[in-house]
């Protein structure tokens, strides 16, 4: 269910997160967009590292997993943030703000037509006139999951207290749906336990995303590849919408 997965709402698993998802491409592009917007909204921020860092004027992070939003309350900026445990898809605020970003493909969270399209929905209802929206999805046609096997995902990460901790994936791609269900294992060089959990994103194709932002109100300014700024073409890893209020 969306809002429910024990990689972010449960403490044991989102002590994890941040060992492997620091400030990438995605948040420095973000972070040179936010250098003009006086307010930044972030939908499903996460752990908080990037409003925590370039703390605008007034940054609001949403996410419903207060497991995450308590590592992002206590990091380094935490303070300078407002931080709201709520679901995306219904937000209401009476406000709004000049830039909104899903960034690490927040936006593959939403598994249903009608999740992504309230999702897309609290974008439109939160953007200033002159303001801007961009997140990123991953492009289907790349196959990541392909990726996510137990020989190829493996990798070794450093916990601050548990030290070494070993990690890997599994994956499971559904055709109809276009979700993946991704199991995630951490196992702790210091720990006999593994911690083993499920969760499930959705890959879009930009067809059909295009479609849907228009069908929100929302008017796509350029497609971006990556967050490098390339160009998006059907074969690029990511699909990267930048736009504004259509109309
Ligand atoms: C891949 S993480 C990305 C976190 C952050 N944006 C980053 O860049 O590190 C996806 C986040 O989406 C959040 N999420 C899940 N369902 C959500 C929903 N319905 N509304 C808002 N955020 C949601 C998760 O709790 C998680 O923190």
């Amino acid at each position: 269910m969306v809002g429910n997965d024990p990689l972010y709402t449960d403490p044991e698993f989102a002590q994890f997160y941040d060992l492997e998802n620091g400030w990438g491409d995605d948040f420095t592009y973000c972070a040179d967009l936010a250098k003009c917007a006086g307010s930044v909204l972030d939908l499903g921020c996460g752990t908080g590292e990037l409003l925590a860092t370039i703390a605008p004027k007034r940054a609001v992070g949403v996410d419903p997993a207060g497991a995450m939003l308590e590592l992002a309350r206590a990091r380094k900026g935490g303070d300078k943030v407002e931080w709201l445990q709520a679901d995306a898809r219904h937000l209401i605020l009476e406000e709004r703000f000049d830039l909104i970003v899903l960034t690490s493909h927040a936006f593959q969270v939403f598994l249903t037509d009608e999740d992504q399209h309230a999702a897309l929905a609290t974008i439109r209802r939160h953007l200033a006139p002159n303001g801007r929206f961009v997140f990123d999805t991953r492009n289907p046609a790349r196959k990541a999951w392909e990726d996510w096997t137990p020989e190829r995902s493996l990798r070794r990460l450093s916990h601050p207290k548990l030290g070494e901790v070993k990690v890997w994936n599994d994956a499971d791609y559904d055709a109809n749906s276009h979700i993946v269900s991704i199991t995630a294992h951490y196992q702790p060089a210091s720990d006999t336990r593994v911690y083993t959990a499920v969760s499930r994103i959705r890959f879009t194709p930009q067809p059909e995303l295009a479609a849907r932002l228009e069908a929100a109100g929302l008017a796509v300014s350029s497609w971006m590849g990556d967050w490098q700024g390339c160009q998006y073409g059907k074969d690029e890893k990511e699909i990267i919408p930048i736009g504004r209020l259509a109309g």
